[in-house]
C-alpha cells in the first residue's frame, strides 16, 4: 500500500488525474472504475483540462461507475448518471457505449441485474484502475459497515449517517433514496490497481482506520489492506489522524528513488 500526503485537495485532485492520464497513455484501451461524490470532482476537472491542453484521449477507454441511488430517473440532476455526465463524460470524448453506470431502476429481481452488471465487467476484461472515495463511515462505494468483504454488485440499504452526508446534493424537501445498487467490497479488490482519495478533517478516523486499523467489516475501506496494489491518496486533513505520516513520506521518498514506475 502506498500513502501520497499531498497539502490539499487541489492537489489529490491532480495527483490522481496524472495516475490515470499515465495509465491512460499506457493503454488507451484502459478500462476505468469511476466514483461520484465531492471527492473525485477535482480530479475529473483536472482530466478534462488534459483532454483539452494535452489531447488525453478517452476514446477507447471503458468505464463502470460505483453505484447509482435506488430510484431516481437517469435524468434526475441528484443521480450519479447525471452527476458523471454533466463533471466529467460530457466534457471529454468518452463514446457513450463504453459507459457503464448502475440502473437503478426499481425493478422485480435486483440480482439478476447485478449479475448482469459484474458479467459485462468481466467481459470489458476487468477494472485496470478503480478510483474511490471513502465515506465518514469507512464506506467504499455504497458498501455500508458489515457489508460483506466479498460482497458483489448488490443492492444495498443505506445507512442514517450517508443519507445525511448525501443531503447537501439534495434540494430542501427532496427525499433521499434510502437504498442504491452498489458494486460490492470483493468486486472493487477484483481491480488490478486501487486509488482511493480522501480530502477534509472529516475523513480523517476512517482514513486511518481503513489503513491502520485491523481489517473489519465495520470499516468497509479497510479491506484494501488485502490489495496488493492500492494508493491512498490524501490531504494534510484527512492525514490528521494517522500515526505513521513520516515512515509514509519515506516509503514515497525511497519509492521515487527505487522503484519510480509504481507512481505512474
Ligand atoms: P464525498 O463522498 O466524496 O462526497 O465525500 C465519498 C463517499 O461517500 O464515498
Amino acid at each position: 500500500m502506498l500513502v501520497v500526503l499531498k497539502e490539499n485537495s487541489k492537489e489529490v485532485g491532480q495527483e490522481a488525474a496524472r495516475i490515470v492520464a499515465s495509465s491512460l497513455r499506457a493503454n488507451p484501451k484502459l478500462v476505468l472504475g469511476l466514483a461520484t461524490g465531492s471527492t473525485p470532482l477535482g480530479m475529473y476537472e483536472e482530466l478534462i483540462s488534459l483532454h483539452h491542453s494535452a489531447g488525453l484521449d478517452f476514446s477507447q477507454a471503458t468505464s463502470f461507475n460505483l453505484d447509482e441511488y435506488l430510484g431516481l430517473p437517469p435524468e434526475s440532476p441528484q443521480s450519479f448518471h447525471y452527476f458523471m455526465h454533466s463533471s466529467f463524460f460530457a466534457k471529454v470524448n468518452f463514446s457513450p457505449a463504453n459507459i457503464h453506470i448502475p440502473d437503478g431502476a426499481l425493478r422485480k429481481d435486483y440480482s439478476a441485474y447485478c449479475d448482469e452488471y459484474e458479467r459485462s465487467i468481466k467481459s470489458a476484461g476487468g477494472i485496470d484502475l478503480q478510483i474511490l472515495g471513502i465515506g465518514r463511515n469507512g464506506h467504499i462505494g455504497f458498501n455500508e459497515p458489515n457489508s460483506s468483504l466479498a460482497s458483489r454488485t448488490r443492492l444495498k440499504e443505506l445507512t442514517r449517517e450517508t443519507i445525511e452526508d448525501n443531503r447537501k446534493f439534495f434540494p430542501p424537501g427532496m427525499e433521499i433514496p434510502e437504498c442504491a445498487i452498489t458494486m460490492g467490497i470483493g468486486t472493487i479488490l477484483d481491480a488490478r490497481r486501487i486509488l482511493i482519495l480522501a480530502t477534509g478533517k472529516s475523513k480523517a478516523a476512517a482514513v486511518a482506520k481503513a489503513i491502520e486499523g485491523p481489517i473489519s467489516s465495520s470499516v468497509s475501506a479497510s479491506a484494501l489492506q488485502l490489495h496488493p496494489d492500492v494508493t491512498f491518496i490524501i490531504d494534510e486533513d484527512a492525514a490528521y489522524a494517522l500515526t505513521q505520516r513520516d515512515y509514509y513520506r519515506r516509503v514515497l521518498e525511497l519509492t521515487r528513488k527505487y522503484t519510480p514506475e509504481k507512481l505512474d
